[in-house]
């Protein structure tokens, strides 16, 4: 008997759908013989028809009219890789209403109404996979929402985004400058020409609140998610850091207390170069998870790009194909109102960089702010310049609020010229 076919209507022909079409041509024999179900690309919808894609079909596949590759009836399955909030949701929604899986990398619009799709296709009863959406080819959602269901997961922290992580490894074995590093990202095509969505932690965020949902079955949406960036990394920050065994990394943590309040954050962090994410460099990714049973896992590798992530598209494919042959899909179960933790009860070791003037009493008095507010300090080194000096400290664990009112006060102080960097410092506890 032949496999049953599963024809695809493929949203978007960028870079991953380009791949995951090519994909699909090259691997649907080894497909049907190892999974039982033969996939074909039917339909393409793209803006624009005369674009060169690379893709090995006809160009009868292609059309400029998304919603009717949604309603074709003889198209069984949807993958949306168009990003963007819309047209994608309505797409997706019209799909599942359907009662056609859709398999989706958009990591913008599952941050913020992943808890409304998750429902439509809970509703429709088929699947909405999106793998490809968390650290692009890396098959970490999987593993959380299947393999790692039973766990109490505690924490997971992530190298999330390769545009920061291509720079900031530079600047740590290249001595290169932020706006050098950030000007090669571009050139070689990982950061875009306007970069604020992946150095300043929002493309990061939204990774981090849909892992955070599926590790803990709690709603976090991107609003959820503190998020600072990179921009303010500076040589002096990098240096320190080296020289201290530590390396800065823009990390993406999502925390479930003992009392089931949660925290996801992202922001730059000094970790201790033993700490297996230190080794983590160039573009790749990696998540670092911790569970009550199973303990410390580590999940490697290449976190955007079109054959990775085009992969991890085909994986959920062939996943929904087969369910829907068999009827059934898979589920996430009803997800948990979150109890967010509030940031200022929080604690940290944090990392502070001031530049001062350089005359006696002065670090007396800026050493007099951290005792004030309780803020211990660990590490102490001074840098005298010119007429001014650098004084550089790391405190021990502090709550986010002492150091908001220390941060405050010496910014204030005469003798502190400014306070360049505060950065925190992961040292066991996050
Ligand atoms: N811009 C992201 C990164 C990839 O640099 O990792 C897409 O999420």
């Amino acid at each position: 008997m032949d496999d049953p076919l599963v024809r695809i209507g493929l949203l978007g022909c960028g870079n991953v759908g380009a791949a995951f079409a090519n994909l699909v041509v090259d691997h649907a024999d080894a497909v049907a013989r190892r999974c039982g179900v033969r996939l074909e690309v039917a339909a393409i919808a793209v803006r624009d028809l005369s674009k060169e894609r690379g893709v090995r079909l006809p160009a009868s596949v292609f059309t400029t009219d998304s919603a009717a590759v949604v309603a074709d009836p003889s198209i069984d399955l949807i993958v949306e890789v168009l990003g963007g909030l819309d047209p994608a949701r309505r797409h997706i929604i019209d799909a599942l209403g359907q009662g056609k899986p859709v398999v989706t990398a958009n990591k913008e619009l599952l941050a913020i109404d992943g808890d409304s799709l998750f429902h439509a296709a809970e509703t429709a009863a088929v699947d909405l996979l999106f793998e490809a959406a968390v650290a692009g080819g890396i098959p970490l959602i999987r593993a959380l929402r299947e393999s790692l269901v039973g766990e109490r997961i505690d924490r997971v922290i992530g190298i999330v985004n390769g545009t920061t992580n291509y720079i900031l490894t530079q600047m740590t074995e290249h001595g290169t400058s932020y706006a050098d590093a950030l000007a090669e990202a571009q050139a070689l095509g990982f950061a875009e020409a306007d970069p604020t969505a992946d150095v300043e932690g929002f493309d990061a965020g939204a990774k981090a609140a849909i892992i955070a949902s599926i590790a803990f079955g709690a709603r976090v949406v991107a609003d959820d998610v503190f998020h600072e960036g990179i921009s303010a990394v500076s040589a002096s920050d990098i240096e320190y850091a080296a020289r201290r065994g530590f390396r800065i990394k823009l990390l993406a943590i999502c925390e479930q207390f003992d009392d089931d309040a949660v925290s996801v954050r992202v922001h730059p962090a000094m970790l201790p170069i033993e700490h297996p994410l230190a080794s983590v460099s160039g573009s790749f990714n990696a998540v670092f998870v911790e569970g009550t049973a199973v303990g410390e896992l580590m999940f490697y590798g290449r976190g955007a790009g079109g054959q990775p992530t085009a992969s991890a598209v085909l994986g959920d494919v062939i996943d929904a194909a087969q369910h829907l042959g068999q009827g059934s899909h898979g589920s996430l179960g009803q997800l948990a109102e979150a109890k967010l933790r509030p940031r200022d009860e929080l604690s940290s070791a944090f990392y502070l960089n001031l530049a001062v003037v350089d005359q006696p009493g002065v670090l007396a008095s800026v050493a007099g702010v951290f005792a004030t507010h309780g803020v211990s300090i660990r590490l102490l080194e001074q840098d005298g310049l010119t007429d001014e000096a650098r004084i550089m400290f790391v405190t021990h664990l502090a709550r986010e609020s002492a150091l908001s009112a220390t941060l405050a006060e010496l910014a204030a102080l005469p003798v502190v010229r400014s306070v360049d960097s505060v950065l925190r410092v992961i040292d066991g506890a996050a």
